[in-house]
């Protein structure tokens, strides 16, 4: 925690309450806490304050004319640039219903009236330490993310390969009714499924021509190069065995493990089949784009090769042919 404090000495609290005089109040607990804090009297206000202040903690009060605190909590936590900013509502003693309806628009705490000053401070400092650790989770993803396009950049064929797998790949799972926790970790795979690469020479990866025996095992190290770079992060967890079995195959001859069948994670066959399409429908060195039909075709063969899932290889034909995708 003290290199937290070090990191930002002046974290700012944002109080979020109609009341002039509880904000005051709760002003005058924290301010010598050593917090910078912001006031704002009702939601609408609230929201364009927290777009200027980008403040680090949000004390919320639930009773507010128009926009109430479960309203402005759950538009906080939906929107992708203020979900991570820690939201602790301000509750009545013992009203339990409040507490529960809170928690399902994602407040992470509470706190009750009257306030405890030592427990206020232990719940913000906490709080805070988590929002900062998860931004540093975020920045690591975001140095991986754009490790993995710097790959993509080193072939030239390959150029929006990644950004076209995870629209294909997440549009695919939708359309097969895959849990959004599985969908977010295809996308994530989709740009990183290939970071692996970086362990491998150039002089394999940029080969013009087939690779020798010798070559290919070294190629063939790729996805678990990707898993261990990808492994330290928490945020990857559900990404890690796409990465690991994008090149497993159906039948049991693919790499790293030889999986078969449904031993093949389910989001690795899916990306599998639409990473297949993508490359059938690309330029390459040795042979110019397919048609969207011909490759389909293609790939039902593969599949009747025992290369790919059938049933994901079907559905994925009907989407692309409904032009859903
Ligand atoms: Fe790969």
């Amino acid at each position: 925690m003290a290199q937290m404090e070090e990191i930002k000495p002046n974290a700012k609290v944002m109080i979020v309450d109609d009341s002039r005089l509880s904000a005051d109040l709760l002003r005058q607990i924290i301010q010598p806490m050593g917090y910078t804090v912001a006031i704002a009297y009702d939601g609408q206000s609230a929201l364009r304050m927290i777009e200027q202040e980008k403040p680090d903690l949000i004390l919320l009060d639930i009773m507010m004319p128009h926009i109430d605190g479960f309203e402005l909590c759950e538009r906080l936590k939906g929107d992708e640039r203020t979900r991570l900013i820690p939201i602790i509502m301000i509750t009545a003693l013992s009203d339990l219903s409040d507490k529960v309806k809170g928690i399902e628009v994602g407040a992470d705490d509470f706190v009750t009236k009257p306030f405890n000053d030592t427990i206020l401070f232990a719940r913000i400092k906490s709080l805070l330490k988590t929002k900062y650790l998860n931004e540093e989770l975020e920045n690591a993803e975001m140095v991986i993310t754009s490790l993995a396009l710097s790959i993509e950049a080193k072939d030239p064929y390959a150029e929006g390969h990644c950004e076209r797998l995870s629209v294909y790949s997440s549009g695919l799972a939708k359309h097969l009714g895959i849990p959004d926790e599985f969908i977010k970790a295809l996308k994530r795979a989709a740009m990183l499924h290939d970071i692996g690469k970086i362990g491998i020479p150039d002089s394999i990866l940029l080969k013009p021509g087939p690779l020798s025996a010798e070559e290919w095992q070294i190629m063939r190290m790729h996805p678990i190069i990707g898993e261990r770079i990808c492994k330290p992060l928490h945020s990857l967890a559900v990404t890690l065995p796409i990465i690991r079995h994008h090149h497993e195959k159906w039948n049991g001859t693919g790499y790293p493990d030889g999986l078969q069948g449904e031993a093949v994670p389910i989001t690795a066959r899916i990306l599998q089949v639409v990473d297949v399409f993508d490359a059938l429908t690309t330029n390459r060195p040795y042979r110019t784009a397919m048609s969207k039909e011909d490759a389909l075709k293609t790939l039902t063969l593969e599949a009747g090769k025992g290369w790919w899932d059938r049933e994901i290889t079907e559905e994925f034909v009907k989407v692309i042919r409904a032009g859903k995708l």
